[in-house]
């Protein structure tokens, strides 16, 4: 399976949602992120045709792949899209991750206008509700996308692919850590606790011991969503 994760929006969740929810979760599928170069220099470097033309060429040789385009390129890669017409075929899903804030929502139908316009049917499109306060209902806080879906049915918005919000996320940014092995681990960290000789030793193994109760806690909650997202 070949996903695209995707938003005109930056700071929506892509990365996260390719790391923690998509690969994980498809058989030996590896993520790949097209970020700009200098993503800390105010100006981003253009996606150029023949890095899209290796990227192309990348995804006729592999089975499984989440690819994870950063804000600042998708632009580029969309009008490429446009460019090599059918490129689109290449992935099997375009995943869009939203968040409930007006501008990112607008930015998210913006995203889904575009993938309409290139010829992506909406039974390829996927909406993740990212950054759901727990109680929160989604209808409400996502009113101006789902009105604009209602009338404009370019995805299927399932309700059940919500993501609250969780710290450990940030605990685990720029690692390789793999939730569900973390979730899995049996260190006994409080006899570790025990015995350690300081208080500051004490406080990192504690760390440690709250980020796997926390990677416990989400791992059931990307299990519901990636199923809600019914990608076959
Ligand atoms: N459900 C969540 N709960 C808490 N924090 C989250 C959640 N999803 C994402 N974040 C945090 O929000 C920030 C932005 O997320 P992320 O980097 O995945 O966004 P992005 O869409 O890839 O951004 P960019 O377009 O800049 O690449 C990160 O610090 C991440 O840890
Ligand atoms: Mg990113």
């Amino acid at each position: 399976m070949k996903i695209a994760v995707i938003n005109f929006s930056g700071n929506v969740g892509k990365t996260t949602i390719a790391r923690h929810l998509l690969a994980p979760r498809i058989t030996d599928a590896e993520v790949i992120s097209i970020e700009s170069i200098n993503a800390d220099v105010d100006q981003a470097t253009p996606l150029r045709g023949s890095q899209f033309g290796e990227l192309q060429e990348y995804l006729q040789t592999v089975d499984n792949v989440v690819v994870d385009i950063g804000a600042s390129n998708v632009e580029d890669l969309l009008s490429l899209m446009r460019k090599y017409r059918g490129s689109h075929e290449d992935f099997d899903y375009f995943v869009i991750p939203t968040v409930p804030a007006l501008k990112q929502q607008q930015d998210t139908i913006a995203t889904l206008a575009e993938l309409s316009r290139i010829g992506i049917p909406a039974a390829r499109i996927r909406l993740v509700f990212n950054l759901v306060e727990d109680g929160t209902d989604i209808s409400e806080s996502f009113d101006a996308l789902l009105s604009f879906i209602k009338e404009h049915p370019m995805t299927r918005a399932s309700m059940r692919c919500r993501l609250g919000v969780n710290e450990i996320y940030e605990r685990v940014k720029g690692t390789s850590t793999d939730l569900a092995e973390l979730a899995k681990d049996e260190t006994d960290y409080k006899a570790q606790i025990a015995v350690a000789p300081d208080i500051s030793e004490k406080l990192v193994l504690a760390q440690k011991l709250a980020t796997r109760r926390l990677a416990a806690g989400v791992v059931p909650e990307l299990d519901d969503c990636f199923a809600a997202l019914e990608l076959s």
